[in-house]
């Protein structure tokens, strides 16, 4: 009685196996495909084609999938990019396919952007929740530079497209790009001399970035903010402003992680900095229309 008990008692944990074997998610690891680096034949230098990568679907031309390949130190062949000295590249490399193809993805030529070695591809993600092409795709450059007046700093810099179509244009978004912000100066304790703060000086928004569940927000790295603290910045698709055509990305630097699951709330602690100049940190900037 007891020894038939615990047959059906096993039986029971074996149905429970197979139920939680189907559910799992079972790579099979000989099936793989793998892409070469499209550009190995005028390379130099390692270009760490793979650093980042994301998959991307669209419902175009009956539907194509296709993995989305960032290769940070790569030298670009776009016209317009072939004398920066390693920017960065993302490659688009189709899954029914061989070939991947670079993408312009940083296409605005703002000159006060530098971006040799700035990393582009460095990190990317594609938006999870994938509606009829609206798979916002981001795309960032942690190590681009953006040239203030006399200086130049770090700031970073990410590309952002709303959909997959093959229409879709990234937008340039440059969260931590303010004059005011980039550096401050502290008191020595005990001494007369001061001490370089670097508030968003080398920021290095883009190092990390995420979409969330949430299709209206997106969440950027930027471990080099309040002088190498680290920080996130929430992007907010805002819809529901008053003018419906101008619907605005709202970007809210965090400085504490417990901020990032309730962004809506978006508070925000004082910069524990003690000095005059550091310009409010509510004030928020608001980015281009999307
Ligand atoms: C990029 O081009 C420069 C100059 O030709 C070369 O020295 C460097 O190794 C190249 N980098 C890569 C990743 O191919
Ligand atoms: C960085 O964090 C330390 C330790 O919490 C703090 O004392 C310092 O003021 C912070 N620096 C900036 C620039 O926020």
């Amino acid at each position: 009685m007891l020894f038939q008990k615990m047959g059906l008692c096993w039986r029971a944990l074996g149905l429970l196996c197979t139920v939680s074997l189907a559910l799992c998610f079972n790579l099979e690891p000989l099936m793989h495909h793998a892409f070469p680096y499209p550009y190995q034949d005028q390379q130099g230098r390692e270009a760490y084609f793979g650093f980042s990568v994301a998959l991307q679907h669209s419902e175009e031309g009956g539907g194509a999938n296709w993995v989305l390949v960032g290769a940070p130190r790569a030298n670009s062949s776009l016209s317009g990019k072939q004398d920066i000295p390693e920017p960065g590249a993302v490659f688009s490399c189709s899954l029914a396919g061989d070939t991947c193809e670079e993408l312009h993805v940083d296409a605005n030529s703002d000159r006060k952007v530098v971006k040799d070695h700035g990393w582009l591809g460095g990190s990317l993600d594609t938006q999870p929740d994938f509606q009829s092409n609206r798979q916002a795709t981001c795309v960032c450059a942690p190590l681009c530079k953006f040239r203030y007046r006399k200086k130049i700093y770090m700031n970073g810099a990410c590309y952002i497209a709303k959909d997959s179509l093959s229409s879709a244009t990234f937008v340039e978004e440059l969260p931590l790009e303010n004059r005011g912000k980039q550096r401050s100066s502290k008191a020595i304790p005990g001494t007369d001399r001061g001490e370089t703060i670097y508030i968003y000086g080398y920021g290095q928004a883009g190092f990390s970035t995420h979409f969330p569940d949430d299709p209206t927000k997106l969440v950027v790295g930027a471990p080099g903010v309040y002088h190498w603290n680290g920080s996130a910045i929430l992007f907010q698709d805002v819809m529901d402003v008053p003018d419906p055509g101008a619907r605005k990305r709202r970007e809210v630097p965090i400085e504490d992680e417990e901020d990032v699951p309730d962004p809506g709330a978006r508070k925000r602690r004082e910069v524990p900095i003690e000095d005059e100049s550091v310009p409010d940190p509510g004030a928020r900037k608001d980015g281009r229309c999307h």
